[in-house]
C-alpha cells in the first residue's frame, strides 16, 4: 500500500472512530449519567450544549469520512474494482450520514427552540426521538466495522 493510500486510510479510520465511538460515549454514558444526576430545567440545556460540541465534531469526521473513504476508491481503480463491501460500506455510510443530518437539522433545532422556550416536555420529547435515532445510527455504525473489516474476508 503506498504511502498516501495509508495516510487515507488512517484518516479515514480516525474519522469514523470518533463518529462511532462518540455516539457510543453519548448514549451509554453522557445521556444516562445526565438523567440519574440533574432535572430537566438542568439536563435539557446540558444535554443541547453536549449535543452542539459533539455535533461539530462529527461534521468534521463525516467530511473527512466520505472525502478519505472516495479517495480510497478512486487509488483502488474505482467502484468497479473494488470488493462489494465496500460498496456495502458506501450505502450504510451515506444513510448514516443522512440520519445525521436529519438529527442535525430537524429534531435539534426543535431542542434547541423548546429550552429558549423553557418548554421542558416538548425540549424533553425532542432529546429522546434524538436518542432514538442515535441508537440506530450507533447499530447501524457497528454493523458497517464488521462489514468492512469481517465482510472483506468473505
Ligand atoms: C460513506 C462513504 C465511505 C466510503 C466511500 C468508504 C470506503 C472505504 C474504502 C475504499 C476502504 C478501504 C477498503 C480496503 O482497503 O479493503 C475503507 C476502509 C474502512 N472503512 Fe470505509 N468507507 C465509507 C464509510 C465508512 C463508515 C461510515 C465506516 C464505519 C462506520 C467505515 C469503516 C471502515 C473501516 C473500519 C475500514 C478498514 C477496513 C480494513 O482495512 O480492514 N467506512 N472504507
Amino acid at each position: 500500500m503506498f504511502l498516501t493510500t495509508s495516510l487515507f486510510l488512517l484518516l479515514h479510520l480516525l474519522a469514523v472512530t470518533f463518529w462511532v465511538g462518540g455516539m457510543a460515549v453519548m448514549h451509554f454514558a453522557v445521556r444516562p449519567a445526565a438523567v440519574a444526576t440533574l432535572e430537566p430545567p438542568q439536563r435539557l440545556p446540558f444535554m443541547a450544549a453536549a449535543l452542539s460540541r459533539f455535533f461539530v465534531g462529527v461534521s468534521v469526521a463525516v467530511a473527512t469520512a466520505l472525502a478519505s473513504g472516495l479517495a480510497l476508491v478512486m487509488a483502488a481503480g474505482g467502484f468497479a474494482r473494488v470488493h462489494w463491501s465496500v460498496h456495502g460500506m458506501f450505502t450504510l455510510g451515506l444513510v448514516m450520514m443522512a440520519l445525521f443530518l436529519h438529527i442535525r437539522f430537524a429534531p435539534y433545532p426543535r431542542l434547541q427552540r423548546a429550552i429558549a422556550a423553557k418548554e421542558w416536555p416538548v425540549a424533553a420529547a425532542q432529546l429522546n426521538s434524538i436518542r432514538k435515532l442515535v441508537a440506530v445510527n450507533l447499530s447501524i455504525g457497528v454493523a458497517v466495522f464488521a462489514l468492512a473489516i469481517v465482510g472483506r474476508a468473505l
